[in-house]
């Protein structure tokens, strides 16, 4: 009889490459894709997903027990040669590898660090390592921001005659243009390693800039919306890197972000002060009432706008200091929560004192706390200057709370208007960077609110919207198996 030959088919594997990932450690945005989109890659592709972070000391305390250690090495770096250890840990059909070295990662925070460039050089090349440390070479390695960039070059220089590294294609996707990771050129061979033969893959504007080597060498960049992709083009939203992002333009795309659309869901989030959903929103009643209690604001029905932001310029709060006192002569409650620069701190603070009926600010990051604000307030305030993606909005929907943003990145991309659409909208939006466009709009949504079957309608139209990441992680697997098969 004639033996049957079992064929092992390989799968393709994708490397995610990122500094932080929820929900072992993570300070926003960044954390909530990574946390997300592989899992749902996992889970909607038949493809190995990988994920590679640095062992934090802030790593939640709930897995650090659940590590496994595989293996530990040396990582040369320049004239360094710095320990790495190698732990594992299965979650979700996802595959992490945490990248353990005291020196560099034992320490309060993510990062603010004089070092932090040292820091992420040292995780990017430790990356590369790792993969001849296991053998496991992935078909696609992944990586985001700045503080991965290095891992893209240093495979497309100091690695690329390895055939096991030189298969392997590289994505780099941009999650804000703002951090690029910029430095002196004396860290270029004294830190990185590397010389005059790749000094002009770093190059730019005087300095070493990592992400601009990343567009440079990787065979695909993306950003994190389609608009965001075009804006970046622009000086207004570059930073800088417009002549880069439009002499790569034609190897980049955006792709919109998606949430874990059920880690916010007001049916099932033990955070809610009472479940409710699209079928009966009595809920979402008495989550208001308990918020407004709770705050010690006056319950009534008045529209309570939320604004739940890291406390910086580009999130458009300059806007909302020029007419907040404008906005507060209507009868409407603001709830801010958040944490940030001390000018906008000491603003809202003060905004809370002025109005003690109207305005309740808490100067805190809780994760708590946000979901009773998302389930109990009626709107959500994002007039970003600049938004690559923005999760928020899409978060605050999920609650039914009506986001009013303004038209930039993916904020454009994710709110239909009511403003400009009454038939399809699910929020509100503002073109222009503008104070007075803005409380045009917010007193537009206000006068909307008032009329309480149309108000509904948004709601559940808001809440009905689907945000999660599988249509997105079909274009990211299309990508892949571009760049697979080219
Ligand atoms: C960054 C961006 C934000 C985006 C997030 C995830 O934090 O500023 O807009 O949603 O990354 O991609």
């Amino acid at each position: 009889m004639a033996k049957k030959s079992i064929k092992i088919v390989k799968k393709d594997s994708v490397l995610f490459v990122a500094s932080e990932a929820n929900p072992f450690a993570g300070t926003g945005g960044l954390a909530d894709v990574i946390g997300s989109l592989p899992k749902s890659l996992a889970s909607c592709t038949d493809l190995d997903i990988r994920v590679v972070c640095p062992l934090y000391k802030d790593f939640a305390t709930e897995y650090r027990d659940k590590l496994k250690f595989v293996t530990n090495f040396n990582v040369p770096l320049a004239w360094r040669n710095q320990y790495c250890g190698i732990f594992t840990y299965s979650l979700n059909n996802v595959t992490y590898y945490f990248i353990d070295n005291e020196y560099y990662f034992k320490r309060d925070g993510l990062y603010g660090y004089l070092d932090d460039g040292e820091r992420f050089a040292y995780f990017s090349k430790a990356v590369l390592v790792m993969m001849q440390q296991l053998d496991y070479y992935p078909s696609v390695m992944h990586c985001h921001d700045w503080q991965t960039a290095l891992s893209v070059v240093y495979l497309k220089t100091l690695f690329k005659k390895d055939k096991k590294f030189n298969k392997i294609k590289t994505m780099f996707t941009i999650h804000n243009i703002e951090y690029q990771g910029k430095y002196g050129f004396e860290v270029l061979g004294d830190l990185f390693g590397l010389g005059d033969k790749e000094r002009g893959i770093l190059e730019y504007d005087g300095c070493v800039n990592l992400m601009k080597g990343a567009i440079v060498c990787a065979d695909k960049v993306s950003t994190v919306s389609p608009t965001y992709a075009e804006e970046i083009k622009y000086d207004f939203f570059s930073h800088g890197l417009s002549t880069i992002t439009n002499e790569y333009a034609y190897k980049t795309l955006g792709i919109l972000n998606g949430i874990d659309e059920s880690l916010f869901d007001p049916s099932t989030n033990a955070s809610c002060f009472a479940s409710y959903s699209a079928s009966d929103l009595s809920g979402k009643k008495v989550c208001k009432t308990e918020l407004q209690k709770m705050l010690n604001l006056p319950e009534r029905d008045v529209p309570v706008i939320a604004m739940i932001s890291r406390l910086v310029a580009h999130k458009g709060l300059d806007l909302f200091k020029a007419v907040v006192d404008e906005l507060l002569c209507e009868d409407v409650q603001l709830v801010i929560l958040g944490k940030g620069e001390l000018q906008y701190e000491e603003f809202f603070k003060n905004v809370s004192n002025n109005y003690p009926t109207k305005c309740r600010t808490v100067i805190a990051y809780n994760k708590d706390l946000s979901t009773k604000i998302y389930s109990g307030a009626d709107m959500f305030l994002m007039p970003s200057k600049q938004e690559p993606c923005g999760l928020s909005q899409m978060m605050a929907s999920k609650y039914g709370t009506v986001a009013i943003v303004r038209k930039t990145g993916g904020l454009a991309d994710s709110i239909i208007p009511y403003n400009v659409d009454s038939e399809n909208g699910i929020g509100f939006n503002f073109e222009n960077y503008n104070a007075h466009e803005m409380l045009f709009v917010i007193k537009n949504a206000i006068y909307a609110y008032k009329n309480k079957n149309e108000w509904e309608k948004i709601v559940l139209r808001a809440m009905n919207t689907d945000f999660s990441w599988e249509k997105s992680a079909r274009v990211y697997e299309l990508i892949y198996n571009e760049l697979l098969r080219r």
